[in-house]
């Protein structure tokens, strides 16, 4: 059966660094939390004051990219005729395997609270998990996958439009999609050398939202013919 891997690409999705994990903004939320500060997660909305001196924080700490990211891949309607399988793959180089019956948590914090357990323990839930975690190179996941085509979207891309999108893509059998999941900043080498087309729907940067959600409807339109 045919099969379409959709991948959040270095997505701002890690625990707390322990270079920052002193500092007082950090210490402040984790004890709100009643969480250490090395098992929460970095939120740009409330670590910023700390993020300052971190490697490329503009590309980090942005779990809520991710939580709807999430939310519209998981329900959307390729995912409901089981055809979309949908991958993470965080900045910083971590692979997230997600099950297609995961119904992740609408409320904002208790995604963040499921994906802390996440990067803590290694799989939630414990028991029958729905999303794994494990270190891997974005080359080697590409590798597993087998995808017979893959497709980087990006502003700086070869311009398509959005109706022709679904069919060029869905030439093959299956694609593997990688969408940006930061805040701003480009695509790093390791990202960009594994694509074998980059695509841009629009001459403007777009929200990761409004890209996903107008290539899942790409797709459903051209696959299932609506
Ligand atoms: C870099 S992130 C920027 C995130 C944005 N600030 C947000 O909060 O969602 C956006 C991602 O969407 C995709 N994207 C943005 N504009 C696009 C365009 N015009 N054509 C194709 N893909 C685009 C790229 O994959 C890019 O990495």
């Amino acid at each position: 059966m045919r099969q379409i891997h959709l991948m959040l690409v270095e997505a701002g999705l890690e625990l707390v660094p322990p270079q920052i994990a002193s500092h007082p903004a950090v210490k402040r939320n984790a004890e709100r939390r009643g969480k250490k500060p090395l098992e929460t997660l970095l939120d740009i909305s409330v670590h910023k004051p700390a993020m300052a001196k971190l490697p490329k924080w503009y590309k980090r700490g942005r779990p809520d990219i991710a939580h709807g990211f999430l939310l519209l891949a998981q329900g959307s309607i390729l995912n409901i005729e089981g055809l979309l399988r949908v991958h993470l793959y965080t900045f910083s180089g971590l692979y997230i395997e997600v099950d297609p019956s995961l119904r992740p948590p609408r409320d904002y914090r208790r995604f963040i609270g499921l994906m802390e357990q996440l990067l803590k323990v290694g799989r939630v839930p414990p028991d029958r998990p729905l999303m794994k975690v494990r270190e891997e190179a974005l080359k080697s996941v590409q590798r597993r996958i087998r995808p017979d085509v893959t497709v980087l979207l990006s502003e700086k891309g070869q311009p398509v439009k959005l109706r022709e999108f679904g069919r060029i893509v869905l030439q093959h059998g299956t694609p593997l999609i990688m969408i940006g999941g930061f805040q701003r900043g480009d695509f790093e080498e390791e990202t960009r050398s594994i694509a074998d087309l980059t695509l841009s729907i629009y001459p403007k940067p777009l929200d990761t939202l409004t890209v996903t959600s107008r290539v899942l409807c790409s797709l459903e339109s051209e696959l299932l013919k609506w």
